[in-house]
């Protein structure tokens, strides 16, 4: 269990989950694999999504004798899980939208969940609605455009926050009162959302329990990592297609230290 924690999304989403991980485990190692090249997921067909996405990472875990593997993109966790557990040994985490402490916390009980157009169509989040959420109304919002709007974000363009508004629009004038991010992207633009939402409203999404959930496996299956509490992880990042340079100053900003385009 000495290898890297290997935390995979389809572009900059996967660091809203990995910023928990590595404040809770500061010194275990981190690849992020991202696959810009297919980017964004919420629109692939389904096939094409389960053989790239486990392909890619079944690759990468090899490659680096990777640990655990954080399937921090929820559009891929709706479908890939269990192809990828057939085929690695490892532990392999995924995301899943926070619509049970979303029904729970919610007081008018009608929630709101932002997501893939992929995400919010999938038989995946509609069994997830109808366990934890039967009490509630679930107003389903699916856009690319916001993972798109994220992205930008990163690469230090400038982002239109009338688009954000025109995309959150049905929720403003109801009663609508939590809205999850069920999209690793979004809580890159939590304050934005917040601020285009004219009503008081909570914003959920499942960053911190991945990060609980990676940190019981790394503490269970390896003792010896408890050890090293006091040095610090090293963060790398693989990419399917060239990123610009803004994007490769946030990644220096995030402590990333070495940045790879992968063939
Ligand atoms: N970050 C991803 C998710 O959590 C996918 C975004 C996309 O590529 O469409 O769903």
């Amino acid at each position: 269990m000495s290898g890297p924690i290997l935390i995979f999304d389809s572009g900059i989403g996967g660091l809203s989950v990995l910023e928990h991980i590595h404040s809770k485990i500061p010194a275990k190692d981190i690849f992020y694999l991202f696959d810009n090249a297919r980017l964004p997921y919420g629109n692939l067909a389904e096939q094409d999504l389960i053989d790239g996405c486990v392909a890619l990472i079944t690759h990468q875990v090899k490659a680096l004798n990777a640990s655990v593997v954080v399937v921090a993109c929820n559009t891929a966790s709706t479908l890939v899980l269990p192809k990828l557990r057939e085929n690695l040994s490892i532990p392999v985490v995924g995301v899943v939208p926070a619509i049970k402490p979303a029904a729970q916390l919610s007081m008018t009980k009608h929630i709101a969940l932002l997501a893939t157009p992929g995400t919010v169509e999938r038989a995946y989040t509609k069994e997830l609605i109808s366990e934890f959420a039967g009490g509630c109304k679930v107003m389903l919002i699916g856009s690319s455009e916001l993972v798109m709007i994220a992205e930008d974000k990163a690469e230090r363009k400038h982002i239109d926050i009338n688009k954000i508004k025109q995309i959150v629009a049905p929720i403003n004038g109801t009663d609508i009162d939590t809205v999850i991010l069920g999209c690793t992207h979004f809580p890159l633009l939590q304050q934005e959302i917040a601020t285009c939402i004219e009503q008081p409203i909570t914003l959920l999404d499942s960053g911190e329990a991945i990060a609980a959930r990676v940190l019981s496996l790394v503490n269970i299956e390896n003792g010896s990592d408890r050890k090293r509490v006091s040095s610090k992880g090293l963060l790398e990042a693989g990419y399917t297609k060239d990123i610009d340079k803004g994007l490769e100053i946030t990644l220096a900003n995030y402590g990333f230290k070495r940045l790879l385009r992968l063939p």
